[in-house]
């Protein structure tokens, strides 16, 4: 039987705990090990109940970047970031009224929840692909946990597979799909649910179910009755598939090999420019681009500038998501 670190009562309340079977113990210097990785920026996947996640310091953007690098991700979706315990999603993000009710029935455990981000929240811009919303979650696995309380912050996950390949359920699946590019892997043995989490938009008043996934509709519905499903509200069910979603209110020019009169200027390498301009990366460093990106952009947007020339980023390694991106936000807006 697995010890899930939190109290009777609460483990009493959740209705799926019969989900959670045998766990091997891990030694604790191995969770040190893994939490110290974690603050230097390297990546380190670990079980959850669900499915493995590919770890990262969620404020930390260089680490984050290290995600989308690892997964060969041709996009930055926003990510979900992870902590130990329920205190913690209130430093991050806004809980409603409606976020308290399912956190008090579904957490710890297989639930993520859409929230407004908190003032002064310190998740890096390129985990929530530039959103004013963060995905939080607190997961039930023990190792997971107590990595989680080791390192002390959010850390964001996906799931620990290759882009566009299955969600991995094993140590094994993790090491055949990403072998050299995590750090460490935490083996918790085979996952539970084997599913991923179901995700809810808590952000307003009324649940919004953006994927379904560990935790049932129905057992959501009988804690804060109907929920809304993503089909009725397509628009929140897909960031990063909306064309114009990433949109800046200035104008977005692309492949700007030199800036005009009035703009602003998004440089890259080599490609700099004058007055209100910032480079993505001196050094032409493709990761500390994808890093710097979302910053750089809302900074150029708040610098009141009418337009935004951007600089020819390669189409290599990070430049594929960069380039996407790129190209929503100069896309014609309605
Ligand atoms: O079970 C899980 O949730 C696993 C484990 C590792 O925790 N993680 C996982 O992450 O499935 P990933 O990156 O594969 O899926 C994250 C989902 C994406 O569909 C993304 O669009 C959504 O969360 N998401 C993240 N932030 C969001 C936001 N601010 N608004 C709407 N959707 C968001
Ligand atoms: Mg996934």
């Amino acid at each position: 039987m697995l010890h899930l670190r939190n109290d009777t009562k609460n483990r009493s309340r959740l209705d799926h705990t019969d989900i959670f079977g045998e766990t091997p113990a891990m030694d604790g210097d191995q969770i040190k090990n893994a939490a110290e990785l974690l603050a230097k920026g390297e990546l380190v996947a670990f079980p959850t109940e669900t499915v493995y996640g590919l770890g990262a310091d969620a404020t930390n953007a260089i680490a984050v970047a290290k995600i989308f690098e690892a997964k060969n991700r041709p996009s930055f979706n926003p990510l979900i970031s992870h902590v130990a315990e329920v205190a913690q999603v209130r430093r991050y993000g806004v809980m409603t009224e409606l976020a308290e009710k399912l956190a008090d029935a579904f957490w710890p455990g297989p639930m993520t929840l859409v929230l407004r981000r908190s003032d002064g929240c310190p998740v890096a811009d390129l985990a929530c692909a530039g959103l004013p919303t963060l995905a939080l979650r607190v997961p039930a696995h023990p190792i997971a946990h107590d990595l989680l309380t080791a390192f002390g912050g959010p850390v964001v996950a996906p799931s620990a597979n290759p882009s566009g390949s299955i969600s991995p359920t094993t140590a094994d699946h993790v090491r055949d799909g990403l072998g050299s590019s995590v750090s460490m892997i935490l083996d918790g043995g085979p996952c539970d649910v084997g599913l991923e989490s179901t995700i809810i938009d808590a952000s307003g008043e009324n649940p919004v179910l953006l994927r379904p996934g560990g935790i049932s509709l129905e057992q959501i519905e009988e804690v804060v009755g109907p929920v809304q499903t993503a089909d009725h509200n397509a628009k929140i069910s897909a960031p990063g598939m909306m064309k114009s979603h990433y949109a800046p209110d200035a104008s977005v020019r692309l492949n700007a090999a030199e800036q005009a009169d009035g703009e602003a200027y998004l440089g890259f390498g080599g490609y700099d420019g004058a007055g209100s301009t910032l480079n993505l990366s001196e050094a032409g460093d493709i990761r500390e681009a994808a890093a710097n990106l979302f910053a750089m952009m809302r900074e150029l947007d708040r610098s009141g500038a009418k337009a935004i020339a951007v600089a020819p980023i390669p189409m290599t390694g990070l430049g594929l998501a960069i380039n996407d991106r790129l190209a929503r936000a100069a896309a014609p807006r309605d």
